[in-house]
């Protein structure tokens, strides 16, 4: 790790409004921050008091990270649902707005959702899943589009204690199987179809071609474009019938802090993707403090993160987070470009929405319209703009503050992972200035250092200083995740292994000397496409499944609009000729295997890979040529044979 060259950050000052009325100012940043490290149990048993509890906790966190054990308020007991929701009605906000839902067609009817109904919603979809069957722990899959109900399933599952596990609407039939099979799902709720910029999603389809593979006791189908489905005698039936007649009651099963809550699979730097689980007291006080102060909320604000339930962000910023808060969010089902390139601004102008949270990748595309878009449309509600899911390039972050936010809005880069359970690193609105590119400075109670490839520590909150390196956690933090559903071996191998004692992040980054930190990407093979996390490995598996591949390697390059895109070598078997039909083919085949968002931009076919002589890829050699940059290759004396080279950067792709 080198020593980070001078860079001329440029800062630019919270604005004068963000410190009005703020929930934490800059002295209230560092007197918290400082008490998380000093009396980290103090700090969250004061910050879990805002929740309510069947039983209060005592203790707040109890954790080691080698060998690995990790608890937080491990002898309270609560129910999420009921913090996102029951406790709002009983407190008499039930007339408050919980959920307003923008459908894909502006033209088509918008959903406002007070917290009473969605007590009531959520009592329905939970007795109905009760009635299917559907038991405490147990796993449920979901598999919805962005409609409320995708939210009162998951709430319906958190009430009564079932384990839910969403799965992206973008994901493939094999995805659905393979990871209903991971964790043993013995029932998947989802829709008819989805709509997505005009376009159905072929969804109870592909559940049935999943279930060709994987088998389940029960399917309840939400009836959402009234698409023609077909459904299957004894297995699958219509949530519209099914809940016919359930009870108007059903209690908040108490939850020990430390049952599971939720599944969510992400992809990682080898094998299958993994569940990553999260458990209930700590990730609902984790959202609920992260929402409150890095969004600086205030009661009545139309939030918006346009973020999909099927991630993290959307569980974190669109359900929990919000809801626990008593917020009101709105989900979005459409995409930014349908039916035209000022949707994101047309619909902020039609909620009055206040805090607008999306990926760098929506404000690059939406940044090559133009400013016009964006002015079609009072956007004067808005008081601050998020980012999250990967590195924003400064210049789309100016364009986002300046055109969007009229340089008059705090601009919030959270960075943070599906792991994480919520945002890590941020600025915060009334407390910090900005810098744009930068992510800012740690969340209460998180211990970010940079180590060098040894594990020495080269920068952290203790030593202060500049430095690049790999980013680690030193100390759990309630939102952390527990293990890897049904294989915690993986998880203290994936995470713990590297760098024992520390929690390993995958991320790549720089401390500046202000303290403020800068992600710049992963370090493994793992790469980020518009936002979503995807494995190498996985997209190569895929490839090699086609019976004239050889062998496969996947690199990320630089995207101007994704980020990263998915570029692939590829080589087949002897005998066996490229062209542009078996280049359709293996593209047909990484959607079939993962799903349309694992779609490779480039498939580049080789006779051959560059090895070293003990037959290992180097991948190092591939991401240059990926990246055009052919004159950097670096070391190639390794090789076993160095003409391989010369014949990729002939054959590589011209863009
Ligand atoms: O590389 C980081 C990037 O996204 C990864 C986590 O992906 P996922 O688990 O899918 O969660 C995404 C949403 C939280 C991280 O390891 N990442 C996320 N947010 C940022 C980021 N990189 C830079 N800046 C961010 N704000």
């Amino acid at each position: 790790m080198t020593e980070p060259a001078a860079h001329h950050d440029e800062w630019v000052r919270r604005p004068a409004a963000a410190e009005q009325g703020t929930n934490c100012t800059a002295a209230q940043y560092a007197e918290m921050y400082a008490r998380s490290m000093a009396d980290s149990d103090g700090f969250w048993l004061e910050q879990a008091q805002r929740l309510d509890w069947s039983r209060q906790p005592t203790k707040a966190g109890d954790w080691r990270f080698d060998p690995v054990s990790i608890e937080w308020f491990v002898d309270g007991a609560l129910n999420i649902c009921h913090n996102a929701v029951d406790r709002h009605v009983a407190a008499g906000n039930g007339d408050r707005i919980a959920l307003i839902f923008e459908p894909d067609d502006p033209a088509g009817e918008v959903r406002r959702i007070t917290y009473a109904d969605l007590q009531a919603e959520v009592i329905r979809m939970a007795n109905t899943l009760k009635k299917m069957g559907v038991a405490k722990g147990d796993r449920v899959t979901i598999y919805m589009p962005m409609v409320p109900e995708g939210a009162f399933a998951m709430l319906a599952c958190a009430r009564i204690g079932a384990v839910h596990s969403v799965i992206f609407g973008g994901f493939s039939p094999e995805a659905i199987a393979g990871r209903v099979e991971d964790c043993a799902s013995d029932w998947i709720v989802c829709a008819d179809e989805g709509l997505r910029g005009g376009k159905t999603i072929p969804l109870k389809d592909n559940v049935d071609a999943a279930l060709a593979k994987a088998s389940v006791k029960a399917v309840l189908v939400v009836r959402h474009t009234g698409g023609d489905v077909a459904m299957t005698e004894g297995r699958d039936h219509w949530y519209h019938d099914l809940s016919q007649g359930v009870p108007g009651e059903c209690p908040c099963e108490p939850m020990n802090a430390e049952d599971p809550l939720f599944i969510l699979y992400t992809s990682g730097s080898t094998g299958k993707p993994k569940g990553v689980l999260h458990t209930t007291g700590g990730y609902a006080v984790w959202v609920e403090t992260t929402f409150r102060y890095t969004f600086d909320y205030r009661p009545g604000e139309v939030f918006w993160c346009t973020a999909d339930i099927g991630w993290v962000t959307g569980h974190s910023y669109v359900v929990y987070g919000p809801l626990q808060n008593g917020a009101t969010a709105l989900m979005f089902e459409g995409v930014p470009n349908h039916p035209d390139h000022d949707r994101f601004w047309a619909t902020v102008a039609k909620h009055k929405v206040n805090i607008f949270y999306t990926a760098p990748t929506a404000i690059r595309a939406l940044m090559r319209e133009g400013a016009e878009p964006v002015n079609r449309h009072d956007l004067s509600s808005l008081r601050l703009l998020g980012s999250v899911g990967e590195p924003i390039n400064p210049e789309a972050w100016r364009w986002y503050s300046e055109t969007v936010g009229k340089g008059a809005l705090p601009v919030v880069d959270t960075w943070w992972q599906t792991e994480t359970g919520g945002v890590m690193i941020t600025t915060l609105p009334g407390a910090h200035d900005m810098k744009p590119g930068s992510a800012g400075r740690p969340f209460f109670g998180i211990s970010p250092q940079l180590v060098d490839g040894d594990g020495t520590v080269i920068a952290d909150e203790r030593t202060g200083g500049a430095a690049s390196g790999n980013l680690v956690i030193d100390r759990s933090w309630p939102g952390q995740s527990r293990t890897v559903y049904g294989d915690h071996d993986r998880f203290v191998q994936t995470y713990f292994s590297t760098y024992p004692g520390k929690y390993f992040t995958g991320d790549g980054c720089r401390r500046d000397a202000d303290g403020y930190y800068w992600i710049t990407g992963r370090v493994d093979d793992v790469i980020n496409v518009s936002g979503h996390r995807m494995g190498t490995a996985e997209v190569e598996s895929a490839l090699v499944l086609h019976d004239k591949v050889a062998e496969a390697a996947v690199v990320g390059f630089p995207h101007d609009i994704k980020g990263q895109g998915i570029y692939c070598y590829v080589t087949l078997n002897a005998g066996e000729e490229p062209g542009e039909e078996l280049a359709a083919e293996l593209r047909n085949q990484v959607r079939r295997e993962i799903g349309p968002i694992a779609s490779p931009d480039h498939l580049h076919f080789t006779p051959a890979l560059p090895k070293t002589r003990s037959g290992k890829i180097m991948r190092r050699i591939l991401r240059k040529i990926a990246e055009n940059e052919t004159g950097a290759l670096g070391d190639t004396s390794t090789l076993a044979e160095p003409g391989v080279v010369d014949t990729l950067i002939e054959g590589r792709l011209n863009r």
